[in-house]
């Protein structure tokens, strides 16, 4: 993720010296791109729910459904947009990827990881029915305010590539990684179970729990 993020924020200070315009969408209240923070002019963070404090790393935030149509953002307002964790929760992936895309310059980066339902913990964990998962869900996030409802409907590489493909990106880059241990850390047992779930699918790419996709605006696009 940092190798992909470093090579985007390159790339966007490359295309748009003295004015990288960064989105963050579906922010929550910490971002994987901190760590590139001084070299960002605008650094902006959206979300469904607005945070209680201020959050230091933006400039600017706004409440924003991403899965409606929006227009929170003039077209071509950002080189590059992240948005981490996010997609299982969203109830219409196309129109957030069509709000995103629209947003994006010509050429600029989408970066997007989201679980990946082929790895069967993971599969286990978005099958169960919602009473118990949302039971469950505050004991194996990060943090309790991390549990946002799920819906999983966009949650495999296939689906994921061929949704970007539609929303009219290209270029598109695809990668599965580990990352149960990592997401499931809060407590020890599910800690375990995340090192499990990651080591079982190991020699298996397909299946590893974590999808990072990274796609383009085309150059020359026509509005959608
Ligand atoms: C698991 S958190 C990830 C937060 C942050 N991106 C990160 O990586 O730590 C998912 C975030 O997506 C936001 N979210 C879910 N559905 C959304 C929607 N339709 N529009 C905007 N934000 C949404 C939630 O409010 C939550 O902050």
């Amino acid at each position: 993720m940092r190798a992909t993020l470093e090579a985007a924020v390159t790339d966007a200070e490359r295309r748009s010296p003295g004015s990288v315009a960064v989105l963050d969408a579906g922010c929550g209240r910490k971002s994987a791109l901190i760590p590139f923070r001084a070299r960002i002019d605008r650094f902006v963070g959206a979300d469904l729910h607005a945070p209680d404090l201020r959050l230091p790393h933006l400039d600017e935030f706004a409440t924003v459904d991403l899965c409606r149509p929006c227009d929170a953002f003039s077209e071509a307002a950002f080189d590059l947009i992240l948005s981490s964790f996010t997609i299982e929760h969203f109830a219409d992936p196309p129109a957030a990827l069509a709000n995103m895309r629209r947003w994006l310059r010509p050429n600029g980066t989408l970066v997007v990881t989201t679980v990946n339902r082929r790895n069967p913990f993971v599969a286990a964990y978005l099958g169960l029915p919602d009473g118990p998962r949302r039971r469950l869900q505050p004991l194996l996030k990060a943090s309790a305010a991390d549990a946002h409802p799920l819906v999983g409907v966009c949650n495999d590489p296939a689906t994921i590539r061929g949704a970007l493909a539609t929303a009219g990106f290209e270029r598109i880059d695809l990668e599965t990684v580990p990352n149960l241990a990592r997401a499931w850390g809060r407590r020890l047992p599910s800690f375990v179970l995340g090192v499990v779930g990651d080591l079982l699918v190991q020699g298996d790419p397909g299946r590893r729990s974590t999808i990072l996709a990274v796609a383009r605006k085309p150059a020359a696009s026509p509005p959608r």
